[in-house]
C-alpha cells in the first residue's frame, strides 16, 4: 500500500500521474470514540460528557463549537495526551481496533506520528526556536523511518515541497523566527505527515492564519485526504471550514455533543438551536459559497 507522503511526494515531484484511488479499507475503523467522557481529576468535575464518532480511511470528521466546549480535550484524549490531572472517565478510544487504554508507553511511541498525528494552533510553540527547520523534521524522519542523514535530508526537502513551501532548500536552513505563521503551519504539517500517519488531527490548525493562507492549508488537507486516503479530525470554531472539508460534523457546547450528522444535513437542516445560532453567526462569512445552496450562482 502506498503511504501518505509517498503519494504526496510523487505528485510533488511530478513523476508520473497518480493511479486510480485504492478502495478504502472499511473493515476496522482507524479511530473510534465511543461515549468518551473526560474529567478534571483535580476536582472530579466532568468536562466532556460523551463523544462518539468513527473515522474510516479518507473520512473527515469536524468538531465545531464555542471556545471551552471541550474540542481540544476530545482530540487530546484521542491522541492519549490529556493535560495533567485530566482523565478519560467513561467510554473508549480505539485506534485501528486497539483500545488505547491498553497501550504501553512503547506502543504509544510507535503509534504517534506513524498512525495518528496532530497539528495544533500556534505552530511556533511546537518548534524548537534554536534549531533549523530541516533538522527538526529530519529528527522525525530519522527516528520514525530509520533513515540515514542523507536520505533524511532528501525526504525532508520533498516534504517541504509537498506542503507547497516555495523554496524548500531555503526553508530547510532557516530558523522558526524567520518564517511567517502560514509557513510555520505548513512546516508543522510536513512534520506531522513525515511518518505517514493514517489519521491527522488538525485542531484549529488554520485559526491564526489570514483567510488566504487558511484556504491554502485547507486545500492541502483536502489534497492529503484525496490523494492518500488520510483520515482527518478537523476542529474549528469556523463553520465555513467544516462546510468545506468535513463529511460528518459534531456540534459541541459545554462538553456536550448537541448535534451530529452528515455535514450537509446538519448545516442545511439544523435540529438544535445552538447549531442554528452558529450558522446565523457565520452567514455573513459566506457559508453559502461553500454549501452551494440551490438558487445561487457559483
Ligand atoms: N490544561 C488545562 N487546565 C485546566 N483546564 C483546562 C485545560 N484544558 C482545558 N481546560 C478546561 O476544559 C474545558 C474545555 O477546554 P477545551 O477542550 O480546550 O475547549 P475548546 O478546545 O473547545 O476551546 C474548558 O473549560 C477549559 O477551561
Ligand atoms: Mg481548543
Amino acid at each position: 500500500m502506498t503511504t501518505v507522503s509517498e503519494k504526496l511526494l510523487t505528485r510533488a515531484e511530478e513523476t508520473g500521474t497518480p493511479g486510480p484511488a485504492e478502495p478504502p479499507d472499511r473493515a476496522v475503523p482507524l479511530l473510534s470514540l465511543r461515549g468518551v467522557r473526560i474529567a478534571d481529576g483535580s476536582d472530579g468535575r466532568e468536562i466532556v460528557h460523551g463523544v462518539s464518532f468513527e473515522l474510516t480511511p479518507g473520512k473527515v470528521v469536524g468538531i465545531v463549537g464555542e471556545s471551552g466546549s471541550g474540542k481540544t480535550l476530545t482530540c487530546r484524549a484521542a491522541l492519549g495526551i490529556l493535560p495533567p490531572h485530566f482523565e478519560v472517565t467513561g467510554g473508549s478510544v480505539e485506534i485501528e481496533g486497539t483500545d488505547i487504554s491498553t497501550l504501553t508507553p512503547t506502543r504509544w511511541t510507535a503509534l504517534r506520528g506513524a498512525t495518528i498525528s496532530a497539528v495544533f494552533q500556534d505552530p511556533a510553540s511546537y518548534l524548537n526556536p534554536s534549531l533549523r527547520i530541516g533538522r527538526q523534521i529530519a529528527e522525525v524522519v530519522r527516528v520514525k523511518k530509520g533513515l540515514g542523514r542523507r536520505a533524511a535530508r532528501e525526504r525532508v526537502l520533498a516534504l517541504l515541497r509537498a506542503v507547497h513551501l516555495r523554496d524548500p532548500e531555503l526553508v530547510h536552513d532557516q530558523y522558526p523566527f524567520e518564517l511567517s505563521g502560514g509557513m510555520l503551519q505548513r512546516v508543522l504539517i510536513a512534520a506531522a505527515i513525515a511518518a505517514d500517519p493514517r489519521i491527522l488531527v488538525a485542531d484549529e490548525a488554520t485559526t491564526a492564519l489570514d483567510v488566504t493562507v487558511q484556504a491554502e492549508i485547507l486545500d492541502l488537507l483536502a489534497d492529503l485526504r484525496e490523494r492518500a486516503g488520510l483520515a482527518l479530525v478537523v476542529v474549528s470554531h469556523d463553520l465555513a471550514v467544516v462546510a468545506q472539508l468535513c463529511d460528518e460534523v459534531l456540534v459541541m457546547r459545554r462538553g456536550e455533543v448537541v448535534e451530529q450528522g452528515p455535514t450537509r444535513a446538519v448545516l442545511d437542516d439544523p435540529r438544535h438551536d445552538y447549531t442554528r445560532l452558529l450558522i446565523s453567526e457565520h452567514e455573513q462569512y459566506g457559508l453559502e459559497k461553500f454549501l452551494g445552496r440551490p438558487g445561487e450562482e457559483s
